[in-house]
Protein backbone atom coordinates (compact mmCIF):
# COMPACT_ATOMS: atom_id res chain seq x y z
CA UNK A 1 0.00 0.00 0.00
CA UNK A 2 1.58 3.29 -1.32
CA UNK A 3 1.01 5.98 1.89
CA UNK A 4 1.75 9.66 2.59
CA UNK A 5 5.09 8.61 3.88
CA UNK A 6 6.46 8.33 1.07
CA UNK A 7 6.15 11.44 -0.05
CA UNK A 8 9.11 13.97 0.44
CA UNK A 9 9.35 16.45 3.09
CA UNK A 10 8.51 16.13 6.29
CA UNK A 11 6.81 18.98 9.15
CA UNK A 12 9.61 18.02 11.74
CA UNK A 13 11.99 19.49 9.22
CA UNK A 14 10.14 22.94 9.87
CA UNK A 15 11.68 25.39 12.41
CA UNK A 16 9.45 27.43 14.73
CA UNK A 17 6.72 28.57 12.91
CA UNK A 18 4.41 27.31 15.27
CA UNK A 19 1.60 29.56 14.66
CA UNK A 20 1.73 28.61 11.11
CA UNK A 21 1.76 25.38 11.65
CA UNK A 22 -1.48 25.19 14.15
CA UNK A 23 -2.91 26.99 11.01
CA UNK A 24 -2.22 24.93 8.61
CA UNK A 25 -3.60 21.75 11.10
CA UNK A 26 -6.47 23.60 11.37
CA UNK A 27 -7.20 24.44 7.21
CA UNK A 28 -6.67 20.71 6.37
CA UNK A 29 -9.07 19.57 9.16
CA UNK A 30 -11.82 21.65 8.31
CA UNK A 31 -11.33 22.24 4.75
CA UNK A 32 -10.29 25.61 4.71
CA UNK A 33 -8.52 28.48 3.03
CA UNK A 34 -5.56 29.66 3.98
CA UNK A 35 -3.11 32.34 3.02
CA UNK A 36 0.54 32.38 4.05
CA UNK A 37 2.01 35.69 4.51
CA UNK A 38 5.74 36.51 5.33
CA UNK A 39 9.10 38.10 4.21
CA UNK A 40 11.14 35.82 1.83
CA UNK A 41 12.63 32.49 3.25
CA UNK A 42 10.39 32.09 6.25
CA UNK A 43 9.76 28.95 5.14
CA UNK A 44 6.30 29.57 2.92
CA UNK A 45 7.07 27.33 0.26
CA UNK A 46 8.69 24.47 2.24
CA UNK A 47 5.50 24.32 4.54
CA UNK A 48 3.04 24.48 1.73
CA UNK A 49 4.67 21.51 0.03
CA UNK A 50 4.62 19.40 2.89
CA UNK A 51 0.59 19.57 2.98
CA UNK A 52 0.21 16.19 1.25
CA UNK A 53 1.87 14.38 4.03
CA UNK A 54 -0.39 15.62 6.63
CA UNK A 55 -3.59 15.16 4.58
CA UNK A 56 -5.68 11.96 5.33
CA UNK A 57 -6.62 8.89 2.50
CA UNK A 58 -9.67 10.28 0.64
CA UNK A 59 -12.41 8.27 1.48
CA UNK A 60 -13.90 5.55 -1.12
CA UNK A 61 -16.44 8.32 -1.99
CA UNK A 62 -14.06 10.92 -2.22
CA UNK A 63 -11.75 8.86 -4.40
CA UNK A 64 -14.09 8.08 -6.53
CA UNK A 65 -15.15 11.38 -7.35
CA UNK A 66 -11.33 12.53 -8.04
CA UNK A 67 -11.38 9.60 -10.41
CA UNK A 68 -14.32 10.87 -12.15
CA UNK A 69 -12.78 14.15 -12.43
CA UNK A 70 -9.17 13.36 -13.75
CA UNK A 71 -10.67 10.66 -15.83
CA UNK A 72 -12.45 13.39 -17.87
CA UNK A 73 -8.85 15.37 -18.22
CA UNK A 74 -7.40 11.41 -19.09
CA UNK A 75 -5.21 10.38 -16.93
CA UNK A 76 -2.59 9.57 -19.18
CA UNK A 77 -2.14 13.39 -19.79
CA UNK A 78 -2.10 14.42 -16.03
CA UNK A 79 -0.76 11.60 -14.61
CA UNK A 80 -2.38 8.64 -12.77
CA UNK A 81 -4.91 8.98 -9.70
CA UNK A 82 -3.31 7.65 -6.20
CA UNK A 83 -6.34 5.89 -4.09
CA UNK A 84 -4.47 7.02 -0.70
CA UNK A 85 -3.09 10.37 -1.76
CA UNK A 86 -5.48 13.27 -2.38
CA UNK A 87 -4.96 16.07 -5.35
CA UNK A 88 -1.83 18.45 -4.88
CA UNK A 89 -1.85 21.06 -7.15
CA UNK A 90 0.53 24.04 -7.81
CA UNK A 91 0.13 25.76 -10.83
CA UNK A 92 2.55 28.35 -12.14
CA UNK A 93 1.56 32.04 -11.85
CA UNK A 94 1.49 32.23 -15.61
CA UNK A 95 -1.58 29.70 -15.89
CA UNK A 96 -4.17 30.97 -18.15
CA UNK A 97 -7.92 31.53 -16.96
CA UNK A 98 -8.69 28.47 -18.94
CA UNK A 99 -6.18 26.56 -17.33
CA UNK A 100 -7.51 27.26 -14.11
CA UNK A 101 -10.95 26.91 -14.60
CA UNK A 102 -11.49 24.39 -17.22
CA UNK A 103 -12.99 24.43 -20.50
CA UNK A 104 -11.12 25.67 -23.96
CA UNK A 105 -11.12 24.23 -27.40
CA UNK A 106 -10.34 20.66 -26.35
CA UNK A 107 -12.49 21.02 -22.93
CA UNK A 108 -11.22 19.52 -20.10
CA UNK A 109 -10.90 20.09 -16.25
CA UNK A 110 -9.17 22.79 -14.94
CA UNK A 111 -6.82 23.31 -11.72
CA UNK A 112 -9.65 23.63 -9.99
CA UNK A 113 -11.25 20.75 -10.85
CA UNK A 114 -8.24 18.62 -10.38
CA UNK A 115 -7.61 19.93 -6.86
CA UNK A 116 -11.14 18.66 -6.12
CA UNK A 117 -10.77 17.37 -2.57
CA UNK A 118 -7.32 18.33 -2.38
CA UNK A 119 -4.85 21.58 -2.35
CA UNK A 120 -4.76 24.05 -5.02
CA UNK A 121 -1.76 25.33 -3.78
CA UNK A 122 -0.99 29.77 -5.35
CA UNK A 123 2.88 30.69 -4.64
CA UNK A 124 3.27 34.04 -5.21
CA UNK A 125 -0.57 34.83 -4.99
CA UNK A 126 0.20 38.22 -6.30
CA UNK A 127 2.00 37.08 -9.44
CA UNK A 128 -0.93 35.34 -10.69
CA UNK A 129 -3.26 37.28 -13.29
CA UNK A 130 -5.86 39.54 -11.59
CA UNK A 131 -8.08 37.73 -14.00
CA UNK A 132 -7.78 34.07 -12.86
CA UNK A 133 -7.96 35.35 -9.18
CA UNK A 134 -11.07 36.82 -10.25
CA UNK A 135 -12.42 34.19 -11.95
CA UNK A 136 -10.84 32.10 -8.88
CA UNK A 137 -13.92 33.76 -6.67
CA UNK A 138 -17.02 31.68 -8.09
CA UNK A 139 -15.58 28.05 -7.77
CA UNK A 140 -14.25 28.61 -4.21
CA UNK A 141 -17.77 29.89 -2.95
CA UNK A 142 -19.94 27.38 -4.78
CA UNK A 143 -17.52 24.39 -4.87
CA UNK A 144 -18.62 23.75 -8.59
CA UNK A 145 -17.72 24.81 -12.06
CA UNK A 146 -20.13 24.60 -15.63
CA UNK A 147 -17.71 24.25 -18.47
CA UNK A 148 -18.49 24.72 -22.47
CA UNK A 149 -18.25 21.70 -24.70
CA UNK A 150 -18.97 21.86 -28.13
CA UNK A 151 -21.64 18.77 -26.80
CA UNK A 152 -23.21 21.51 -24.18
CA UNK A 153 -22.25 22.18 -20.60
CA UNK A 154 -20.82 19.83 -18.12
CA UNK A 155 -20.57 20.81 -14.65
CA UNK A 156 -17.40 19.36 -12.33
CA UNK A 157 -16.85 19.55 -8.65
CA UNK A 158 -14.22 21.45 -7.53
CA UNK A 159 -13.92 22.01 -3.66
CA UNK A 160 -10.67 22.39 -3.19
CA UNK A 161 -8.65 23.52 -0.13
CA UNK A 162 -7.14 26.88 -1.34
CA UNK A 163 -3.26 27.72 0.08
CA UNK A 164 -1.84 30.75 -1.09
CA UNK A 165 1.50 32.83 -0.25
CA UNK A 166 2.65 35.90 -0.59
CA UNK A 167 5.12 38.10 0.45
CA UNK A 168 3.80 41.95 2.44
CA UNK A 169 5.55 44.10 0.38
CA UNK A 170 7.21 43.69 -3.62
CA UNK A 171 10.79 43.31 -2.06
CA UNK A 172 9.57 40.91 1.02
CA UNK A 173 10.20 43.25 3.53
CA UNK A 174 8.51 45.55 5.75
CA UNK A 175 9.09 48.64 8.30
CA UNK A 176 12.92 50.22 7.74
CA UNK A 177 14.32 47.35 5.48
CA UNK A 178 11.61 47.70 3.25
CA UNK A 179 12.69 49.35 -0.45
CA UNK A 180 9.89 50.03 -1.98
CA UNK A 181 7.47 53.36 -2.57
CA UNK A 182 3.97 53.31 -0.97
CA UNK A 183 2.88 53.16 -4.55
CA UNK A 184 4.28 50.46 -5.19
CA UNK A 185 3.15 48.26 -1.87
CA UNK A 186 -0.23 49.80 -2.94
CA UNK A 187 -0.14 48.01 -6.48
CA UNK A 188 1.51 44.92 -5.39
CA UNK A 189 -1.36 44.64 -2.88
CA UNK A 190 -4.47 45.43 -5.09
CA UNK A 191 -3.60 43.11 -7.59
CA UNK A 192 -5.29 40.64 -5.05
CA UNK A 193 -8.73 41.86 -4.45
CA UNK A 194 -10.27 42.23 -1.51
CA UNK A 195 -13.18 39.81 -2.42
CA UNK A 196 -10.87 36.97 -3.30
CA UNK A 197 -9.15 37.54 0.48
CA UNK A 198 -12.16 37.50 2.08
CA UNK A 199 -13.13 34.32 0.92
CA UNK A 200 -10.08 33.12 2.60
CA UNK A 201 -10.66 31.63 6.44
CA UNK A 202 -7.69 32.04 7.55
CA UNK A 203 -4.81 34.54 6.96
CA UNK A 204 -1.03 33.83 8.82
CA UNK A 205 1.89 35.73 8.85
CA UNK A 206 5.26 33.47 8.77
CA UNK A 207 7.81 35.90 10.03
CA UNK A 208 11.61 35.40 9.14
CA UNK A 209 13.23 32.38 11.71
CA UNK A 210 16.15 33.32 13.03
CA UNK A 211 19.63 31.78 12.41
CA UNK A 212 19.24 31.00 16.42
CA UNK A 213 16.12 29.58 16.05
CA UNK A 214 17.25 27.94 12.47
CA UNK A 215 20.41 26.28 14.72
CA UNK A 216 19.11 25.47 18.06
CA UNK A 217 15.37 24.68 17.52
CA UNK A 218 14.31 21.11 18.31
CA UNK A 219 12.54 18.95 15.32
CA UNK A 220 8.88 19.97 15.30
CA UNK A 221 5.95 17.11 15.53
CA UNK A 222 6.41 15.23 12.73
CA UNK A 223 3.69 14.88 9.30
CA UNK A 224 2.31 11.35 10.90
CA UNK A 225 1.06 12.76 14.10
CA UNK A 226 -0.14 15.67 12.41
CA UNK A 227 -1.96 13.62 9.93
CA UNK A 228 -3.25 11.13 12.41
CA UNK A 229 -5.17 14.21 14.53
CA UNK A 230 -6.70 15.61 10.99
CA UNK A 231 -8.19 12.35 10.59
CA UNK A 232 -9.75 12.25 14.13
CA UNK A 233 -11.23 15.59 13.35
CA UNK A 234 -12.64 14.67 10.07
CA UNK A 235 -13.98 11.33 11.07
CA UNK A 236 -16.10 13.79 13.52
CA UNK A 237 -16.96 15.52 10.70
CA UNK A 238 -17.85 12.72 9.01
CA UNK A 239 -20.35 11.89 11.62
CA UNK A 240 -22.00 15.25 12.41
CA UNK A 241 -22.81 15.17 8.44
CA UNK A 242 -23.58 11.98 7.27
CA UNK A 243 -25.82 10.89 4.81
CA UNK A 244 -25.72 15.21 3.40
CA UNK A 245 -23.85 16.64 1.08
CA UNK A 246 -21.51 18.57 2.84
CA UNK A 247 -18.41 16.52 4.37
CA UNK A 248 -16.63 19.33 6.11
CA UNK A 249 -17.22 22.28 8.43
CA UNK A 250 -15.96 25.14 5.62
CA UNK A 251 -19.10 23.62 3.51
CA UNK A 252 -21.40 24.23 6.24
CA UNK A 253 -24.77 25.65 5.61
CA UNK A 254 -26.55 28.71 7.67
CA UNK A 255 -28.50 25.65 9.03
CA UNK A 256 -25.80 23.84 9.70
CA UNK A 257 -23.88 27.03 11.77
CA UNK A 258 -27.09 27.37 13.66
CA UNK A 259 -26.95 23.93 14.63
CA UNK A 260 -23.20 23.32 15.39
CA UNK A 261 -21.78 26.53 15.93
CA UNK A 262 -24.00 28.01 18.86
CA UNK A 263 -22.17 30.76 20.94
CA UNK A 264 -22.70 31.97 24.75
CA UNK A 265 -23.62 35.70 25.88
CA UNK A 266 -20.21 36.22 26.22
CA UNK A 267 -18.72 34.58 23.15
CA UNK A 268 -20.98 36.43 21.05
CA UNK A 269 -20.31 39.38 22.39
CA UNK A 270 -16.40 38.83 21.58
CA UNK A 271 -16.77 37.95 18.43
CA UNK A 272 -18.91 41.32 17.43
CA UNK A 273 -16.49 43.29 19.17
CA UNK A 274 -13.85 41.79 16.73
CA UNK A 275 -15.84 41.90 14.06
CA UNK A 276 -16.45 46.06 14.73
CA UNK A 277 -12.62 46.53 15.76
CA UNK A 278 -11.30 44.45 12.54
CA UNK A 279 -13.75 46.02 10.31
CA UNK A 280 -14.72 42.41 9.25
CA UNK A 281 -17.86 41.33 6.82
CA UNK A 282 -20.38 39.13 7.32
CA UNK A 283 -19.33 37.10 5.12
CA UNK A 284 -16.02 36.78 7.57
CA UNK A 285 -18.43 36.35 10.64
CA UNK A 286 -19.77 32.67 8.92
CA UNK A 287 -16.34 31.08 8.20
CA UNK A 288 -15.19 32.16 12.28
CA UNK A 289 -17.81 30.48 13.20
CA UNK A 290 -16.73 27.44 10.82
CA UNK A 291 -13.31 27.49 11.60
CA UNK A 292 -13.58 28.02 15.31
CA UNK A 293 -15.94 24.29 15.00
CA UNK A 294 -12.90 22.87 13.47
CA UNK A 295 -10.55 24.16 16.43
CA UNK A 296 -13.15 22.23 18.53
CA UNK A 297 -13.30 19.16 16.74
CA UNK A 298 -9.47 18.95 16.63
CA UNK A 299 -9.95 19.46 20.59
CA UNK A 300 -12.78 16.89 20.47
CA UNK A 301 -14.79 19.10 22.33
CA UNK A 302 -18.69 18.95 21.49
CA UNK A 303 -19.46 22.68 21.65
CA UNK A 304 -17.59 25.68 20.35
CA UNK A 305 -15.58 27.54 23.46
CA UNK A 306 -14.08 30.85 24.20
CA UNK A 307 -10.04 29.56 23.64
CA UNK A 308 -11.76 28.04 20.11
CA UNK A 309 -13.70 31.02 19.22
CA UNK A 310 -10.54 33.64 20.06
CA UNK A 311 -8.27 31.32 18.21
CA UNK A 312 -10.09 31.75 15.14
CA UNK A 313 -10.54 35.40 15.11
CA UNK A 314 -7.00 36.10 15.44
CA UNK A 315 -6.33 34.19 11.92
CA UNK A 316 -8.49 36.76 10.69
CA UNK A 317 -6.49 39.89 12.29
CA UNK A 318 -4.48 40.41 9.37
CA UNK A 319 -7.33 41.84 7.46
CA UNK A 320 -7.01 45.12 8.79
CA UNK A 321 -3.18 45.20 8.37
CA UNK A 322 -3.25 44.13 4.71
CA UNK A 323 -5.05 47.51 4.18
CA UNK A 324 -8.24 46.30 1.66
N1 LIG B 1 11.08 27.51 9.44
C1 LIG B 1 12.09 26.94 8.78
N2 LIG B 1 12.66 25.80 9.21
C2 LIG B 1 13.66 25.23 8.54
N3 LIG B 1 14.19 25.72 7.40
C3 LIG B 1 13.68 26.86 6.92
C4 LIG B 1 12.60 27.53 7.57
N4 LIG B 1 12.29 28.62 6.86
C5 LIG B 1 13.12 28.63 5.82
N5 LIG B 1 13.95 27.59 5.83
C6 LIG B 1 15.00 27.31 4.83
O1 LIG B 1 14.96 28.37 3.88
C7 LIG B 1 14.63 27.88 2.59
C8 LIG B 1 13.67 28.84 1.90
O2 LIG B 1 12.38 28.73 2.45
P1 LIG B 1 11.09 28.92 1.56
O3 LIG B 1 11.41 28.76 0.13
O4 LIG B 1 10.02 28.06 2.10
O5 LIG B 1 10.78 30.44 1.86
P2 LIG B 1 9.52 31.31 1.41
O6 LIG B 1 8.89 31.83 2.67
O7 LIG B 1 8.66 30.54 0.50
O8 LIG B 1 10.23 32.53 0.69
P3 LIG B 1 9.76 33.42 -0.60
O9 LIG B 1 8.86 34.48 -0.06
O10 LIG B 1 11.05 34.00 -1.11
O11 LIG B 1 9.09 32.51 -1.57
C9 LIG B 1 14.05 26.49 2.82
O12 LIG B 1 14.29 25.65 1.73
C10 LIG B 1 14.78 26.04 4.05
O13 LIG B 1 16.04 25.50 3.72
MG1 LIG C 1 8.23 30.77 -1.50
Amino acid sequence: MESQDEHEGDFSEIKGQHTVRRAIEVTVAGGHNILLIGPPGSGKSMMAIRIPTIMPEPTLDEFLEILSVHSVAGNTLKGPVNRFQRPYRSPHHTISDVGLLGGGSIPGPGEVSLAHNGVLFLDELPEFKRSALEVLRQPLEDGDITISRSAGKITLPCRFMLVAAMNQTPCGYIGEDCTDKPAQIQRYRSEISGPLLDRIDLHVEAPAVSIEELRNAKPGEDSKTIRERIAAARQIQRERFNGERTSSNSRMSQKHIREFCQLDQAMGDTLQQAMEQLKLSARAYDRILKVARTIADISEEKDIGMNHLLEAIQYRSLDRDIGY
